[in-house]
């Protein structure tokens, strides 16, 4: 049975290569042909030789001083899906029983890698949490702070960490980055990591579970010279993953022999309780 870290990180995965900047593409009027051939492009790169997939790493790589090889996605915020008031999301429906109806309201036809994108954000949504975890689909802020504070509980302040760029990039480039100072450890008993899926408006899919993962933030440099302050995250305990798992051909390793962490791209929020209890 594949963990929840799993799902997780295939998810991360959807997110990070197949559809990364794809709402972006289509909002600045490219023509289907480019569309579909940026697509196709996107899903070859599924390859665990990849650039993009060789962002895992291990808790031992976690030293003042390591190089190693990251990519982070860089968006351009100006081509980000709108956010939505709460008030706004909820008079649209946000089901897979709605499909149909949806791409109507948003002129999308039904083979169109919208409607598949849309299709997809919304059975991931659908899915039923794995055991342990907890998870959910916002689709306003204010339905995501209410949803993140009713998995912390009644009366636990709680904060937002994500990834920052320390200078400015415009472009993603794998590089090799050093770690310039030592990692840090965050202490956070329950953490919430919520990352955005594609739809027309912005969707944040968020999920917790009841595992031993570790967070860390991370002060990094680039080749070119771009500091990056990352917030990575450590699975601990990888016994219950599928053998499968894109991880395990990217460091040579099985599950339950080795740590698995990754850095969050910079869209990514990861919510924990303030202060750590
Ligand atoms: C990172 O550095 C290693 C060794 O110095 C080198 O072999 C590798 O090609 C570099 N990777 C990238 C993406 O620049």
């Amino acid at each position: 049975m594949a963990s929840s870290g799993f799902g997780f990180i295939i998810l991360l995965f959807h997110t990070l290569v197949v559809f990364q900047c794809f709402w972006c593409t289509s909002t600045r009027g490219i023509n289907d042909h480019q569309r579909m051939q940026k697509m196709k492009e996107d899903l070859h790169h599924m390859n665990p030789n990849d650039p993009e997939l060789q962002v895992f790493f291990t808790i031992n790589d976690l030293k003042l001083g390591k190089k190693m090889p990251i990519y982070f996605p860089i968006k351009d915020p100006s081509t980000s899906p709108p956010l939505f008031s709460k008030e706004k999301a909820d008079s649209i429906p946000f089901s897979s029983s709605q499909l149909h109806k949806l791409l109507d309201f948003f002129s999308f036809s039904d083979d169109s890698p919208q409607a598949k994108a849309m299709e997809s954000t919304l059975r991931h949504c659908e899915f039923k949490p794995m055991k342990g975890e907890s998870k959910f689909c916002a689709t306003s802020l204010e339905s995501l702070l209410d949803s993140t504070a009713a998995i912390f509980g009644p009366n636990v302040p709680f904060k937002v960490l994500t990834t920052n760029h320390l200078t400015k990039t415009t472009t993603s480039l794998l590089q090799n980055y050093t770690i310039e100072g030592i990692p840090v450890e965050i202490s956070a008993r329950r953490i919430v990591g919520c990352h955005p899926l594609p739809y027309p408006y912005a969707v944040f899919y968020c999920h917790s579970q009841e595992s031993d993962n570790k967070l860390f933030k991370v002060s990094l440099v680039g080749e070119n010279g771009g500091k990056v302050e990352a917030v990575a995250m450590c699975h601990m305990d990888t016994s219950q993953w599928n053998s499968d798992h894109v991880a395990f051909l990217v460091l040579k390793t099985q599950p339950g022999k080795s740590s698995v962490c990754h850095f969050f791209p910079a869209d990514n929020l990861i919510w924990i309780p303030s202060p750590p209890m």
